[in-house]
């Protein structure tokens, strides 16, 4: 039979009094905080929208009225959402913003179908904006047009 050697015990006790199985849970958690926290940051940080350092403009300047052809439309940057911009066949701006209404997609004008057109549902609009088929709860939001020395602008409606 041996005797044990009070020194040399599996929780051997630091001159300060830490023992060494308290340390290395204390090393273990740290580290493990730290995993989780390299994890968890970058997934916040793709999940939470940076903030916005500047107000959305009230108003666009599309492009030149030449520049646009009867029954054609195109996407532009309404601030931060997309804009539709259609020039119908009688050569009149129509302007909405491009977010369906239904789950959000952008919108597009087909000049073969004579209407606007949501390629995630099939949803269609008519050029007024209004919901005429398809899954959309709600017309459009429509933008105001103005044109002003050839050039095409589109302000929000409440600017
Ligand atoms: S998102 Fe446009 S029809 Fe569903």
């Amino acid at each position: 039979m041996t005797s044990k050697n009070p020194e040399q015990t599996n929780d051997s006790q630091s001159p300060d009094g830490m023992s060494r199985r308290t340390f290395l849970d204390g090393a273990l958690w740290v580290g493990g905080i730290a995993v989780v926290a390299s994890v968890a940051y970058p997934i916040a940080k793709y999940l939470v929208p940076p903030e916005q350092t500047e107000p959305d403009p009230t108003t666009v300047n599309v492009g030149k009225v030449e520049d646009f052809a009867p029954n054609t439309g195109i996407i532009f940057k309404m601030g931060r959402k997309p804009g539709l911009l259609i020039c119908t066949s009688q050569k009149e701006f129509r302007a909405f913003y491009a977010t369906c209404t239904h789950l959000d997609c952008t919108v597009q004008f087909r000049a073969d179908m004579g209407l606007i057109w949501c390629a995630c549902h099939n949803g269609r609009y008519d050029l007024n904006g209004i919901n005429v088929a398809g899954p959309p709860p709600r017309p459009l939001t429509p933008l105001r047009v103005n044109v002003a020395e050839g050039q095409v602008f589109v302000s929000r409606e409440d600017a």
